[in-house]
């Protein structure tokens, strides 16, 4: 197989043959083995491992009711927090390279916050278009996405009628349980499970994402080609083979050797949200025990003028993985301007895509040179295939990453002690 992603380790020192040593061990075999034969702590929720293939089976039907809600609206509200938008937000964002260029109807995020001006903001805005709202919940009892919807819920009915309002709603939530599913099942909104063998971090390859995704033009098929087979490749090739292996070793090796903190660097703005959902991926999965690392995220060259100073020269608790995308669109080529008054004419003929390729390299080198493991991940590019991948590849490294920790990659308890809580707070009724 022609590795799409692959990691690089050149620049990551002394770290890279303890990477190559991690991948050979026992250990990271028994972990391997307990993802593969569905063992171990949070078992239950190993439905990740054959989702991409499963959805296939309801691409169908996914892309039917997209094709008829994409023909009546020119928004989609897509309502949800944590993994019930990131990974949507993620892929949207990462081809918008494209997508802009389509005539699509345009995706809009709500429920992942409490800001009560923006939430305004975005009510307001949408008086006068011709909207869809996909309610996304896969408890159906979470705080921030039931009070967006209550509201949306509320202008749909007074500006479109409750009969078109509720043509316009789809929800995706758990089959049978929620106060989601209730209000689904009630109000005779069309509506999508999320399995219950699925985790929301480990959820974008079902409904949850797929079908936004295809309401703004996204090819899903492809997507899920490139996961199915990542996904293949990760449970069937020999354990040297798989890439998604080495960067879990990579990582585990780095936390064992003292490092603290993963910052994930991408050159690309669009490509902020895809290391949102990384950030959720891997923290979720493994900050728990006073275990793992910390996943932070830069977005370069912006952050270079801000936390480049740190990254360069502040405590040495760091690894870095550089996002490499090897055909990247390469955007304009800058002009030739032979007065040269603003000193750029050496640049003249370059892309700016290129020029950035370039500054990956001097950051990579001189971040190495400051005493921070650097590895990179290269791919190949983003269109929907890489993608897919890409996120395929994550998760297996994520969960094999897990395992190497000792922890349930699969729960969530943090999270929930939040959600608890405000609710007491709140007042809510009940226990
Ligand atoms: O990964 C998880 O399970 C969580 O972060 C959830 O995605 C998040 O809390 C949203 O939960 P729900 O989809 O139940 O509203």
């Amino acid at each position: 197989m022609k590795h799409n992603p692959s990691l690089d380790l050149g620049r990551a020192g002394d770290l890279a043959n303890a990477t190559e040593q991690c991948v050979e061990s026992p250990e990271l075999a028994a972990a391997v083995a307990s993802i593969r034969e569905r063992r171990g702590l949070g078992h239950e929720f190993l439905g990740w491992l054959d989702l991409p293939e499963r959805s296939r089976g309801e691409m169908m039907g996914l892309r039917e009711s997209a094709a008829q809600l994409r023909s009546e609206i020119d928004t989609l509200v897509v309502v949800g927090i944590g993994g019930s938008y990131l990974g949507t937000r993620a892929v949207l964002d990462a081809l918008r390279w494209k997508l802009w260029k389509e005539d699509g109807p345009e995706l809009l995020f709500a429920g992942h916050h409490l800001e009560g001006s923006a939430l305004e903001e975005l009510l307001s805005s949408l008086e006068g278009r011709e909207f869809a709202v996909n309610v996304i919940s896969k408890s159906g009892t979470t705080t921030e996405p039931a009070i967006a919807f209550r509201l949306l819920r509320e202008q749909m009915d007074r500006d479109y009628g409750q009969e078109k309002a509720v043509r316009r709603i789809v929800a995706t939530t758990d089959a049978t349980r929620g106060a989601l599913r209730t209000l689904a099942d009630e109000e005779g909104y069309r509506s999508f499970v999320v399995p219950d063998d699925v985790g929301g971090r480990f959820s974008v390859l079902s409904a949850v994402g797929l079908f936004p995704l295809a309401v703004a033009g996204v090819d899903i098929a492809d997507l899920l080609d490139g996961a199915v087979q990542q996904m293949a490749h990760c449970l069937e090739a020999e354990v040297s083979e798989i890439e998604a292996l080495r960067y879990a070793a990579y990582r585990h090796c780095a936390y064992t050797n003292g490092a603290a903190v993963e910052v994930l660097a991408s050159f690309h703005p669009s490509l902020h949200h895809l290391a949102e959902w990384w950030k959720q991926l891997f923290g979720e999965s493994e900050g728990k025990d006073a275990k793992g690392l910390f996943p932070a995220a830069v977005d370069y060259t912006t952050d270079l003028h801000s936390l480049g100073q740190a990254m360069q020269d502040g405590p040495r608790m760091l690894m870095e993985t550089f996002l490499r995308i090897r055909l990247a669109a390469p955007g304009p080529t800058l002009p030739s301007s032979p007065r040269d008054l603003d000193g750029l004419e050496y640049l003249a003929g370059r892309s700016v895509g290129d020029i950035n390729a370039t500054a990956l390299d001097a950051v990579a080198e001189a971040h190495r040179a400051g005493g921070i493991p650097v590895a990179e991940l290269l791919i190949d590019d983003l269109e929907e295939p890489s993608l897919g991948s890409l996120l395929a590849f994550f998760e297996f490294s994520c969960a094999v990453s897990g395992r190497l920790l000792g922890v349930n990659p699969f729960d969530q308890p943090g999270v929930e002690a939040y959600k608890v809580k405000l609710f007491r707070l709140l007042g809510r009724p009940g226990p």
